[in-house]
């Protein structure tokens, strides 16, 4: 197996690396284009992720006009995960997130942009379905990853073990405080569940992207760097698969 992470892309500006990673995305997006059956993108949420896909759209908005719809007609993407108990039009959901952060500047539709439905009644059958959907798409093929500060990677909490599956979780409370942001800084607020694909879905991508940007992720990347797989950092798990790429900025690496 290649050393852990099959590249490490560093640039010490977070915009830097943005930049760099979306040309990158933009690549496999072109060569989507040209396969057959391509396998859909796995898409991330959070404050990370946010400059990336202005970076992205930006891209995607100077391709002549056939090309980009083409890819507007073939697009296909899952995110990893959505909270239980919000409906998609709430102000705090992912879906709502992906639509403003993609499917408005791209014109996509909430069908082609799928993530698990946190609002239906019966959560843990809607994760079960959404795992599924995903296996009979393929699996992705792209996967952009965020990285929690306490090593969760999609809603994937420690601990977790490395063939967890699509399911419903509870959050830490760290989680809800890392995430109280969008609901009014109360994490009490955060809603105490989430959707998310497993660490088994995840590590079934064909290539895995990591990017962890800002001085509060540095204590958690160094763990993931230079620790052993374990059950207590759910990202550790990356390690076993044979193609992943880590984005980080120079304050997450310092
Ligand atoms: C959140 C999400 C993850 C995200 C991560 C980092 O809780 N569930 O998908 O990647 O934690 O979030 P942020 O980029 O806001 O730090």
């Amino acid at each position: 197996m290649p050393a852990f992470p099959h590249q490490l892309v560093r640039r010490q500006e977070a915009a830097d690396l943005m930049e760099a990673c979306s040309a990158l995305l933009e690549l496999r997006l072109q060569q989507r284009l040209e396969q057959q059956h391509p396998r859909p993108l796995g898409l991330a949420t959070g404050r990370t992720m946010e400059p990336l896909y202005a970076a992205l759209v930006q891209r995607l908005k100077a391709w002549p006009a056939p090309t980009l719809e083409a890819l507007r007609a073939g697009w296909l993407s899952f995110n990893l995960d959505e909270y239980v108990g919000l409906p998609g039009a709430d102000q705090a959901s992912y879906r709502h997130y992906m639509d403003v952060q993609l499917g408005q500047p791209l014109g996509l539709s909430s069908a082609q942009l799928r993530l698990p439905d946190g609002s239906d009644d019966d959560p843990a059958a809607a994760a079960a379905a959404y795992g599924s959907e995903l296996a009979s798409s393929g699996g992705a093929g792209f996967q952009l990853l965020g990285l929690g500060s306490n090593g969760h990677v999609g809603f994937n909490e420690p601990p977790c073990d490395a063939d967890a599956r699509c399911r419903v979780v509870d959050l830490s409370p760290a989680t809800r405080q890392q995430n109280a942001g969008l609901f009014a800084g109360d994490p009490e607020r955060v809603p105490p569940q989430a959707i998310t694909l497993g660490v088994r879905e995840i590590l079934q991508a064909e290539e895995i992207h990591l990017v962890v940007t800002g001085v509060a992720k540095a204590a958690v990347l160094q763990r993931l760097l230079h620790e052993p797989p374990t059950v207590d950092l759910p990202a550790s798990w990356l390690q076993q698969h044979p193609q992943v790429w880590i984005w980080a900025d120079g304050a997450a690496l310092h």
